[in-house]
């Protein structure tokens, strides 16, 4: 008895649930965007002085973007992504898989200038603010090029 349910589970599975797989990732890469923004929205409250600058607090969040610079979000790309592929759901333009290089140069001056606001952000506010601008224009460096402006 017990086999045959799994074997039914298994039959049904490939068609539909294919997919899901990918919207699943795609919910996936844009939670993991919505965490740089939550982090930075943090640290740019600060910096405009709309929140007291805590020189602790404010490492925290610059720290936060440091291990996720280490995160692979490879897997988050799968073909079949883009929102070409999935309009609607996605602002992931199709430039990402055909320019892997120009990607990679955008994730690189981000992941530096990360490393370079990990250095003063616990340290001075005025330093960290400079320092958030500069990870700030590597944001959007990225996004001018390899994100949708709408859905
Ligand atoms: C190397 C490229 C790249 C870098 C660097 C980058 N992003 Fe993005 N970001 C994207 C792409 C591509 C999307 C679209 C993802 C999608 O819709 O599937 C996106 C989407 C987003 C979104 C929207 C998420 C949603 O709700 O759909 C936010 C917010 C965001 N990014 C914030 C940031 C912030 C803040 C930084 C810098 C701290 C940053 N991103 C750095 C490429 C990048």
């Amino acid at each position: 008895m017990r086999k045959v349910l799994l074997t039914a589970l298994i039959a049904a599975a490939p068609a539909g649930a294919f997919a899901a797989g990918l919207e699943d990732l795609v919910e996936a890469r844009r939670g993991y965007y919505k965490m740089l923004g939550a982090n930075m929205a943090g640290l740019s409250a600060m910096a405009k002085g709309d929140v007291e600058y805590d020189g602790a607090r404010a490492e925290t969040l610059a720290g936060n973007l440091k291990i996720m610079t280490q995160y692979n979000i490879g897997h988050l790309y799968a073909p079949g992504t883009s929102n070409a592929d999935m309009p609607g759901k996605t602002r992931a333009l199709p430039a990402i898989w055909e320019d892997q290089a120009g990607v990679g140069e955008k994730g690189m001056a981000y992941v530096q200038a990360v490393n370079e606001l990990n250095e003063v952000a616990g340290l001075d506010k005025a330093e960290m603010g400079k320092a958030l601008q500069k990870v700030g224009g590597t944001c959007k460096g990225c996004h001018d090029d390899y994100r949708a402006k709408d859905f």
